[in-house]
């Protein structure tokens, strides 16, 4: 694990694709500030300075199917939470598909991209940063929780290693164990949920995450299943 650190850069996920070919699996970029930083569906991540803001590199495994890299952002948010929980033992949730929940907020933010043979996992954690007033009502920092300030280089080092781990125990075919885990932290879990998909919005009931990482939500007497769409 090699930290590069920078004071400032557009985007950690965009500079680690950009030039994918000076690091090796597991460097991790980090920025103090980032100007474009950039979340799922095209939006902007906007954190004010504070916040843990990293991307690191995974090889592509040619044993793995690429169907299986559907599951990176799930064993991404499970590693933040894992990672989150060693240095503060706090009651985090995951929110399908990329989200992590503290206190009914989003905490963290993770954006998986594919890089020619390469995954980059970006991930936004918000740690030190003062949440900004327009956003209060639905982002939390781990500081306002807590009241302490946390080294960022001790966050970060603690989720990649988590997600190392978890990554190993994917490889050894452990995917049952890891969704199992993710399900005790389930946030929608029997919670009326909104999922778009394109311009449709389908109403329900959230239950598990399958195996195959979609999500279960009931409506009109049954479980329907999905793989992608935005909770709303
Ligand atoms: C989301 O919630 O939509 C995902 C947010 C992902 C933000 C992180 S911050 C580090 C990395 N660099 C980016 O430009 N995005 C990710």
């Amino acid at each position: 694990m090699r930290f590069f650190n920078f004071e400032e850069l557009e985007s950690t996920n965009d500079f680690l694709k950009n030039n994918a070919e000076l690091f090796q699996e597991y460097d991790i970029v980090t920025a103090r500030i980032q100007t474009k930083g950039r979340g799922r569906r095209g939006k902007v991540w906007f954190a004010n300075e504070g916040a843990a803001i990293f991307s690191f590199l995974i090889n592509e495994r040619k044993d793995l199917n690429s169907y299986d890299y559907i599951k990176l952002p799930l064993i991404a948010g499970l590693a933040t939470i894992k990672g989150l929980k060693k240095i503060e033992n706090l009651n985090y949730m995951f929110k399908w598909t990329n989200d992590v929940y503290l206190n009914k907020k989003k905490l963290s933010g993770i954006l998986v991209e594919k890089a020619g043979s390469n995954f980059i996992i970006g991930i936004g954690i918000n740690i030190n940063n003062n949440i900004p007033i327009q956003v209060k009502n639905t982002a939390v920092s781990l500081k306002e929780i807590t009241g302490i300030t946390y080294s960022l280089f001790t966050v970060i080092s603690s989720v990649v290693d988590s997600f190392s781990k978890l990554y190993d125990d994917f490889e050894k075919g452990k995917w049952k164990e890891i969704i199992e885990e993710i399900n005790h932290m389930n946030y929608l879990k029997n919670s009326p949920t909104s999922l778009k998909i394109g311009d449709k919005y389908i109403e329900g009931i959230a239950q598990n995450i399958n195996i195959d990482g979609e999500i279960e939500i009931f409506y009109e007497g049954k479980i329907h299943t999905f793989s992608m769409g935005e909770i709303v």
